[in-house]
């Protein structure tokens, strides 16, 4: 997806193995629709060739503040200068101890440090993401830059921990590519949720028959997910109680893992307490077998089969919303409604149902298992249609609606 698209990235390289990871990240933000500029120090040149990184960005590197070449289309050898004023972000990976240290004290010996001071602060906003030795990046003085380089407006990313390239286990790893280009996503999407806690239940329920057996629903869960995933983009701290599915957890989300209807209603019940916003996505099953039996069913060769008994699964989202309303509007409640025809008419139906201010409507053979989706949103005031397109890109535009109808947000 095109989530870079007209972005300018000048990508920095200093010394660490980690910049077998910066060719990777280089693919990955082109992909994403960015261009992007190499400027790398000499260190790094000992890692990784200018070649390498030519090739992949489609653009000479810079590794030189003397470096007399036309940079970003004027002719005065000031490639720090030029580089640094077409930049909608520099992003530092990997950033070594040392470099981080440098930058902390404005020294500017090298082409990558220079353009880091020389940057417009109010404009070109710097992004680093640290690789070093666990020990290095245990060490106060580590920590103390660091926390100083935020202070003083640089986005230092956190580090991943594992094995290292020295043979030490712990933190320090550089994030992985994909990792970083989403954290350059989540850098230029608008904070339209910051402050909120907002809680998102996704997937379908496994309501159990016998040990091996149960009744479930085709919902693949990526709703649920990309939802999670624009409101932690947005700003929000994320709580996503899953069903069963195998999608990966979308970065810096928190997820519970549930089963049945019962467990996601114990589940939802108590982490609603805390949020501000409740997102119900899950395809809940409506009924559950009355009876789990202990031992599994066996055909007994008579040709008899059994008979199964069902109970009504409690409504968690009517449930959660009356909760709400008798907190007098604490937590804002969204729901979800899959129909196979008249989507308004039974979306208008259901928000009443349900007692929640909004309502998102879609058609429920059309989107299960696919990536893309179409929705209609009905709240108080009417219906709004957000056309099909990926799931991705509808739950950014659903958590900008959101938004703009929590409480504080109105005039
Ligand atoms: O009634 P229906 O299943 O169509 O309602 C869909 C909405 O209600 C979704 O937001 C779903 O997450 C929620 N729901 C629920 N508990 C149920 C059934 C549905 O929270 N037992």
């Amino acid at each position: 997806m095109n989530d870079l698209a007209g972005k300018h990235i000048v990508l920095g390289l200093s010394g660490g193995i980690a910049c077998y990871k910066a060719a990777e990240l280089c693919r990955a933000l082109i992909k994403a629709g960015a261009s992007v500029q190499v400027v790398m120090t000499d260190a790094a040149e000992h890692f990784i060739t200018a070649v390498t990184m030519q090739a992949l960005s489609g653009r000479p590197v810079f590794t030189s503040q003397w470096d007399a070449r036309t940079s970003a289309g004027v002719d005065n050898n000031m490639p720090h200068i030029n580089l640094s004023r077409e930049a909608d972000a520099i992003v530092v990976a990997p950033a070594s101890a040392d470099f981080m240290a440098k930058l902390l004290h404005g020294r500017a010996d090298d082409l990558l440090s220079l353009m880091c001071l020389a940057r417009p602060l109010d404009k070109v906003p710097l992004i680093l993401a640290p690789a070093m030795n666990r020990e290095m990046w245990a060490h106060p003085a580590t920590q103390r830059n660091v926390a100083q380089l935020r202070a003083d407006g640089a986005t230092v990313l956190d580090v991943g921990a594992g094995d290292q390239a020295c043979g030490e286990t712990g933190d320090g790893r550089m994030l992985e590519a994909e990792e970083l280009l989403y954290e350059v996503v989540r850098f230029f999407a608008p904070k339209a949720l910051a402050g909120q806690h907002v809680l998102v239940s996704a997937g379908p329920t496994f309501e159990a028959i016998d040990p091996v057996r149960g009744l479930t629903n085709l919902s693949s869960g990526k709703m649920g997910f990309a939802i999670a995933r624009a409101a932690h983009e947005a700003g929000a701290q994320v709580t996503l109680v899953a069903g069963p599915v195998s999608l990966p957890t979308p970065r810096g989300v928190g997820r519970v893992n549930v089963k049945s209807a019962l467990n996601m209603q114990k589940t939802l019940d108590l982490l609603s307490q805390q949020a501000t916003v409740f997102i119900s996505a899950a395809a809940v099953a409506d009924w559950r077998p009355a009876q789990m039996t202990e031992q599994k069913i066996k055909k007994d060769g008579s040709g008899q089969v059994p008979t199964l008994s069902f109970v009504e699964n409690p409504d968690i989202l009517a449930g959660i919303a009356a909760t709400a309303r008798a907190r007098s509007g604490a937590l804002y409640c969204v729901g979800f409604a899959a129909e196979s025809h008249d989507l308004l008419t039974h979306a208008q139906a259901k928000r009443a149902r349900k007692g929640v201010p909004l309502l998102v409507g879609n058609i429920g053979p059309d989107t299960f298992g696919q990536d893309d989706n179409a929705l209609l949103l009905v709240d108080e005031q009417g219906s709004t249609e957000l056309p099909r397109a990926s799931k991705l890109q509808l739950a950014r535009q659903l958590v900008g609606e959101i938004a703009r109808r929590l409480p504080a947000a109105r005039p």
